[in-house]
Formats: C-alpha cells, structure tokens, sequence
C-alpha cells in the first residue's frame, strides 16, 4: 500500500516537472521581452529542472529497490534465501523489512523441515524392522532399506507397484488388502521362505489425514524368527528336563513300592533297594547341580573372577581328586609338567570345573588297563589345556552335537555311569564366557582328546605379581 502511494509521488513529480518545463519553454519561445517575465521565467526553469531531477532521483531511488526486491524474490523461489540491504525512503525500508523477516521465517521453516526430514530418513534407514507405506489404491510409496533386506525387494524397483507385484505372498497380500479394504488394524505371525526362511510379526495400520480421510496404510514387519528359535529351544529344553527327571523318580517309586510291599523285612532286599535309592537320589542331586550350572553360566549372573591361573595348578588339583577312581577302575592317570606353559586369565574355580568335566568323561568312557594323560601349551595368544584318553571314542556323526545339552552316544551307558548329559555343554559354556573354545578329536574304538582353549594372561598383569 504505502509503495504504491510512493511511487504515485514520484511519478506525480515527474509528470508535474514535465508540464511546468514546457511551459517555460513555451513562454521562452513567445518572445516575452519584459526582463522580469524573463527573470520569472529562467527561474521556473531551474526550478523545474530541479523538479525534473528530484523526481527523477525519487522514482529511481524507489525501482531500484524494488529491481533488488524481485530478484531476491526469484533467487528465493530457487531455493536461494537471502535479505535485501536499502537503504531507500522509510517507507520503501519498511516494505523491505517485512520481505526480509519474511525471508529470514521462511528460511528457518525450511531449516527446521530439512531437519525433521533428515532426522525421519535416519531413522527409518537405521530401523530393525521393515516398513511400508502403501497408498488407498495399495500402490507403494514407500519401503526403507530393513525391507529390502527382510523381503529382499529394492525400494527403488518397488514404488509405484503393488505389494503382491514385488514380494509373491499371497498371506503377507490378503493382510495389506483386508487392511485397506476395511481400513483397519490387521497384525499377523507370517513364514517367509524367500529371501529365506524367517518369521515376521507384520502388522498393518491405517493412516488417516487431519479432517479423517484415509489416506493409505503403514505395514510394519518385525522378523521374529530368533524370537521364535529361542522359544523352541526353551520348550525343547523344558521337555528334555522333564524327561529326565522323570526316569529317577519313575525308579525311585518303584524302589519304595517294593520296599513296603515287604523287601524292608527282607535282611537281604531291603538293605540293596535303600542303596539303590540313595544313588537314584545322588544321580537328581548331580542333575539339579548341573542344570543349576548351566544356567548361572548362560545367563551370566555368575560373574567370573578373572585372575592369572597355573594350568599345573588346575591339572594337580583335578588329578588329585581323580585319582581313587582312576585307581579303581584300573586305568592309568597321568599329568605332565605343565610349569613351562603360560598362565590362564580366568576363573580358577571355573577352568577347575571344565576339567572335571572333561577327566570325568575320559574315566567314564575308557575300560580298565587304559590312560588318561593330561597335558598342555602355550598356543598363541591361548593356553591349551588337552584330555586325552585311550577310550571308546566317539563315531564321526555323533561328534558335532556332542556339546549339545542332554546329548549323549549311548543313552543307557552314560546312565548307567551317572551321566547327566550335560557336561560338554557346561564345558562349553565355561569356554566361551572365557573368550576361548573347546576342541575335540575322537576316532571311534581308539580315544578322544578335548581341548580346553583359554586367552593367556595379560604379560603386566603376570609381571605385576
Ligand atoms: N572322552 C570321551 N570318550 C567317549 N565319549 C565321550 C567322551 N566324552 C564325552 N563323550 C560322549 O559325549 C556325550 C556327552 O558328554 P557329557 O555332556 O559329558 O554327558 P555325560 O553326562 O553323558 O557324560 C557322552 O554321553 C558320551 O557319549
Ligand atoms: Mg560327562
């Protein structure tokens, strides 16, 4: 408004400077010969020429700003945001504020849009789960990259399509069509065997705008397949506990039934049964043990308190506690000097166990008038510790899931010599929570050697001492 009343000033000016030159030309030009008129005259002139000047100058100090104006205005719809410096009449300084504090909003309003878009384009980037958004028509319009790589589809040849056009899976098609059809809430528990098997827990949302319109649908799909894994395992393991369990008590009935249906009175019977009981009993106290375990070790809630550890130590301890068994099975237990080899960094307490585990076994499947040898080394970074017998030995097949819980060759041997399946598998657990491995190599009817490998000592922590 006030440019407006601005540039009808200077232009007023100009047309007025205009008329009043012409006119003292005219006059001039009439030949006026009185001195005064002339006077009069020449004055008008210059004041006219004046005039003519000012408005001039008026009307140039008005466009050049407004010349400034538009460009600016034009480099802004090209996305380049910038002020207009004047330094004009107040009023054409006052236009020209307002344009640049309107330049100055619309330049933080595409800041903060640019960041909230970048922010939006990170996180679905850096999300775990696949996300689709799917317009009424059920054309997609967009996939982030978790999609790509649960349903192995590429955003890039996906837009545009419809869902069943780029992944073939009718169950995963009729949840996103039931969705957009009833515009509801659909979740489901999907196998996928392409890219490869998984299982996705997908789930389908309406979206609508302000005023409620349905503007199309947002598919999340979270894979759950380990999830899932996890559960089998736990059912597995919950069944496998169960079964165990109920061997020795099915006996341990049977042995008290037996016992009041008249064996007590028997000098003979009684005694053997009750023996029978205690070692039923023995055999549930070792598997409540080793299940106890396992577990404080898989869980971690068994902090381990990590020192420098002698294997020579480990290996006499072990030997030591051994030795009447060997002794009375007739089989020969030797230990090496393992003073030379470097020191462990672990759990004492914990490699002790391993070894047990690991000896127990080399005694249990060894017959009479065979060795067992305990030995060690420095490997690498790693200090070996190895139990080898002159045993049974273990067939190839049986080899990879020795370490398995509950996994044994011989069900009923293993029982028969108090077996609880579950040593390996501790061992394991032990080797692992120590940033080491367990290694076995077995040829059925000849022997087994295990190796027990554990990280070395840290060389300032054993320096230190
Ligand atoms: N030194 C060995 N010689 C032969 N077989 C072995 C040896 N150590 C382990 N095994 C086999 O591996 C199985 C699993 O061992 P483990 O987990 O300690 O359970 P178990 O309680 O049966 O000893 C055993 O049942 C046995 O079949
Ligand atoms: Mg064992």
């Amino acid at each position: 408004m006030r440019l407006r009343r601005g540039l009808t000033l200077a232009l007023a000016l100009q047309a007025a400077a205009t008329l009043l030159a012409a006119g003292a030309a005219l006059a001039i030009a009439g030949g006026w010969g009185d001195a005064a008129l002339r006077a009069t005259g020449a004055a008008a002139v210059a004041a006219l020429g004046l005039a003519w000047g000012l408005g001039g100058r008026v009307a140039s100090a008005l466009t050049e700003p407004l010349r400034e104006l538009s460009d600016a205005a034009r480099d802004g719809a090209d996305g380049r945001m910038r002020a207009v410096r004047c330094e004009s009449f107040a009023e054409v300084r006052e236009t020209i504020a307002e344009f640049n504090a309107m330049v100055a909003r619309a330049d933080r309003t595409i800041t903060d849009l640019d960041r909230g878009k970048s922010t939006l384009e990170a996180v679905l980037a850096h999300m775990s789960d696949g996300l689709l958004i799917l317009d009424p028509d059920g054309v997609l319009v967009l996939v982030n990259p978790a999609v790509e790589r649960i349903l192995g589809v590429s955003a890039a040849t996906a837009i545009g399509h419809s869902l069943i056009e780029v992944v073939h899976h009718f169950e995963l098609d009729a949840l996103v069509r039931q969705a957009i059809r009833e515009h509801v809430p659909v979740t489901r528990e999907l196998k996928l065997h392409q890219p490869e098997h998984r299982v996705l827990r997908v789930q389908a949302n309406p979206v609508r705008g302000r005023r409620g319109e349905f503007l199309g649908i947002v598919v999340a799909a979270q894979d759950v397949t380990d999830l899932r894994r996890t559960d089998l395992i736990r059912q597995e393991f919950i069944a496998n506990v169960s079964h165990e369990l109920r061997t020795p008590l099915a006996s341990l009935r049977a042995l008290a039934e037996t016992l009041r249906d008249g064996a007590a009175r028997d000098p003979e019977a009684g005694p053997r049964f009750l023996g029978r009981i205690v070692s039923e009993i023995d055999r549930l106290a070792l598997l409540v043990n080793d299940l106890l375990d396992l577990s404080a070790i898989e869980s971690g809630s068994a902090k381990l308190e990590m020192a420098p550890v002698s294997m020579g130590e480990v290996a006499r301890e072990v030997a030591a506690k051994f030795r009447p068994v060997a002794e009375r099975r007739g089989i020969m237990l030797r230990v090496d000097d393992l003073d030379e080899v470097p020191e462990a960094w672990g759990d004492e307490a914990r490699l002790v166990q391993a070894v047990v585990n690991l000896v127990d076994n080399a005694l249990k499947y060894t017959p009479a008038g065979g060795a067992v040898r305990i030995s060690g080394r420095a490997a690498r970074e790693l200090v070996a510790l190895s139990v080898a017998d002159t045993g049974l030995g273990i067939a190839a097949e049986h080899l990879p899931r020795i370490f398995e819980r509950f996994y044994r060759v011989d069900r009923s041997r293993s029982r028969a010599l108090g077996g609880t399946g579950l040593g390996l598998s501790i061992v394991k657990h032990i080797a692992t929570s120590h940033g080491g491995r367990v290694e076995v190599h077995s040829v059925e009817g000849r022997g087994s050697e295990f190796t027990l490998l554990i990280p070395r000592a840290p060389e300032q922590v054993v320096a230190a001492r």
